[in-house]
């Protein structure tokens, strides 16, 4: 097992990683804190797969233990499911001193997260993920979060988990397809900060499952976020090198359906056109921007978008039809290993690359 910490002040929070762990190092975080009752969020899926798996692991601490079995998937993620998470709330008299445990991927994540942090206005939670997206990504660093139709987590708040055990062994029931996608935020973490550590993945393959390395990634992964995060915690700037491969990357699930493709896909497309962007624009040298597209080309699947105009794709860029403003803040790269915000960027500009992008590269995003 590898442990890290992040350090914001008076949060400080410790994520253990590694195989087999759960068992001892769950119990002895949630006795840490002064409560008697753990609501469990989790899915249909995960109770299928593991049963009842955190009231077991918990059987024997003495707490009282009840499970909110959610429907799965993306389309999911809103506010009505949200509302479920309330109403088991209350059904099971759930108060401030009830610790929230999140067992399952980003979605359950972000939703439970979202729930503990406005429930009687805040309550400890603990974050069990289960996906390799939700390791390398999304159970650290506090932002949570349901979609809006319109736009792609738009509806969230700040949210730091009191702790984060990356139980590795939930990898061996992950679907592949799931496997690729939560890559790709992992090698996001590489393109933005840290060459040797994109070197490092480049070297290694995600399957089989060699969870040597996964420890060894997932923990530097970790890392680099958590560093992040300590320094800008609720995004006035440095954190929004986070999003890098998101402002197309949300469109894409926006546009396409949320649960079309999986958000490490769509990310991944993203990434793809940001580098092919920092390229155009000089930022990026050629042979680099070409290591990152068969680099990441491997793990993604074509991308299809019916009836995107340049006027949608503004709308959804934006999040506001009736924004007067028409550039954004885009993520580009300088090099390998160190990314940049491009302040104002303009959504015409974009939208010109973007044609360039489809029409050259269809086998990563096609427009229909
Ligand atoms: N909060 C953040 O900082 C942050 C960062 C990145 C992504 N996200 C969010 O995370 C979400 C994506 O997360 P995700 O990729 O984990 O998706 P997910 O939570 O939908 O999980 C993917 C699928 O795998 C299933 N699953 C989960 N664990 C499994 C296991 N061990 N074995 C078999 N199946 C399992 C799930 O039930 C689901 O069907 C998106 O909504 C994204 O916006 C949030
Ligand atoms: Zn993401």
């Amino acid at each position: 097992m590898i442990s890290l910490q992040v350090n914001l002040p008076g949060r400080e929070y410790k994520i253990d990683i590694g195989l087999n762990i759960l068992e001892k190092q769950l119990p002895e975080a949630v006795l840490l804190n002064a409560t008697d009752h753990v609501v469990v969020v989790t899915n249909t899926t995960l109770q299928e797969l593991y049963p009842d798996c955190i009231f077991n692991v918990l059987k024997d601490s003495g707490m009282q233990v009840s499970t909110c079995v959610l429907p799965d998937g993306e389309e999911h993620k809103n506010l009505a499911t949200l509302s479920q998470i309330f109403d088991f709330m209350m059904e099971v008299s759930a108060n401030r001193k009830t610790l929230m445990v999140a067992f399952g991927g980003g979605v359950i994540g972000d939703m439970a997260g979202f729930a503990a942090s406005t429930f009687v206005r805040g309550i400890p939670f603990i974050q069990v993920p289960t996906t390799l997206l939700s390791d390398v990504d999304s159970s650290v660093g506090g932002k949570t979060a349901v979609n809006h139709p319109l736009g792609k987590n738009t509806i969230g708040s700040f949210k730091q988990p009191e702790y984060v055990c990356i139980e590795l062994s939930f990898l061996k029931t992950l679907p592949s397809r799931e496997l690729k996608a939560g890559y790709m935020e992992l090698l996001k973490h590489g393109l933005i900060q840290d060459a040797d550590f994109f070197n490092f993945t480049l070297n290694h393959s995600v399957e089989p499952l060699d969870f040597n390395y996964l420890e060894q990634a997932i923990f530097r992964s970790c890392g680099i976020k958590g560093r992040v995060v300590e320094q800008d915690e609720t995004e006035k700037g440095l954190r929004a090198n986070l999003n890098f491969g998101h402002t197309l990357g949300h469109l894409i699930e926006t546009h396409a359906g949320y649960g079309m493709y999986l958000h490490g896909e769509a990310v991944g497309a993203g990434m793809c056109f940001a580098a092919f962007v920092s390229w155009r624009w000089n930022e990026l040298a050629e042979n680099e921007w070409e290591l990152i597209r068969n680099s990441l080309g491997q793990f993604l699947q074509p991308v299809k978008l019916a009836n995107l105009d340049f006027e949608i794709f503004r709308d959804l860029i934006l999040h506001d039809k009736k924004a007067n403003k028409q550039a954004v803040n885009f993520i580009l790269l300088k090099k390998l290993g160190e990314s940049f915000i491009q302040q104002e960027t303009s959504v015409e500009k974009l939208w010109d690359e973007f044609r360039q992008f489809t029409a050259k590269f269809p086998e990563i995003v096609e427009l229909e």
